[in-house]
């Protein structure tokens, strides 16, 4: 079948939004799809510096009034925060057919917090984090992973030691909208767009 003939329908559903807080919204949506969605936390990160722009998928590890994602400061998203704190967060979640976008202005976390982190997190996760030069060449992926099963025997009993350019970037959102698919392609948007320190609501046509 040709791309251009695939069709999925979607069916209007009845959408709950908390017309004061996106917050809370985006919270009463995330329950809800951590029951039918099987990766709820991933969502696409956009960063630009300028002249270009890059998108990769991240997991989410915390939300509130900020969103929290982990990575590698040196990699290329990293780099491009550093130039440019500008980003935009987008959830798709497939089964219920919604849509989240995020714009924000994003900044590193506390060193502590970063590294509480990293230290909650399986070992070889860890290691992986330590040994990953993230968005950089390598020889060959053999070579990786033999470096890596060396660094799991060297620190079997000893502490991995804490990456300087690993960490997490929290994103404080100007701008959050809520998409639900909807029948005959008729789908609901809701946007959120902070002005100073409130929330206004309207919605879009789709
Ligand atoms: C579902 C999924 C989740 C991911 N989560 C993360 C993450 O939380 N942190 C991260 O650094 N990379 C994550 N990655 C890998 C990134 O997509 C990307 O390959 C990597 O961060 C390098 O991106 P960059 O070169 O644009 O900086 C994830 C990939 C997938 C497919």
């Amino acid at each position: 079948m040709k791309i251009g003939e695939t069709r999925k329908e979607y069916k209007t559903r009845k959408i709950i939004i908390n017309s004061d807080c996106p917050i809370l919204t985006f919270k009463n949506w995330y329950k809800k799809a951590e029951k039918k969605v099987s990766e709820p936390n991933a969502f696409n990160l956009a960063t630009s510096s300028g002249k270009y722009v890059s998108s990769r998928m991240m997991l989410l590890k915390d939300y509130g009034e900020t969103f929290i994602f982990f990575t590698n400061f040196h990699s290329r998203k990293g780099v491009e925060l550093f130039n440019n704190s500008k980003s935009s967060m987008n959830f798709w979640w497939k089964e219920i057919q919604q849509q989240i976008r995020i714009d924000g202005v994003v900044k590193k976390i506390q060193k502590e917090e970063s590294k509480a982190y990293f230290y909650s997190r399986p070992k070889s996760s860890q290691i992986g984090a330590f040994l990953s030069n993230q968005s950089r060449k390598i020889n060959s992926y053999e070579e990786l992973i033999k470096e890596y099963k060396l660094l799991i025997k060297k620190y079997k009993n000893d502490i991995v030691p804490y990456p300087k350019n690993w960490g997490g970037y929290e994103l404080t959102p100007y701008r959050i909208e809520f998409w639900q698919g909807g029948s005959y392609r008729l789908h609901q948007r809701v946007e959120f767009i902070k002005a100073r320190t409130k929330w206004q609501m309207k919605k879009l046509a789709p």
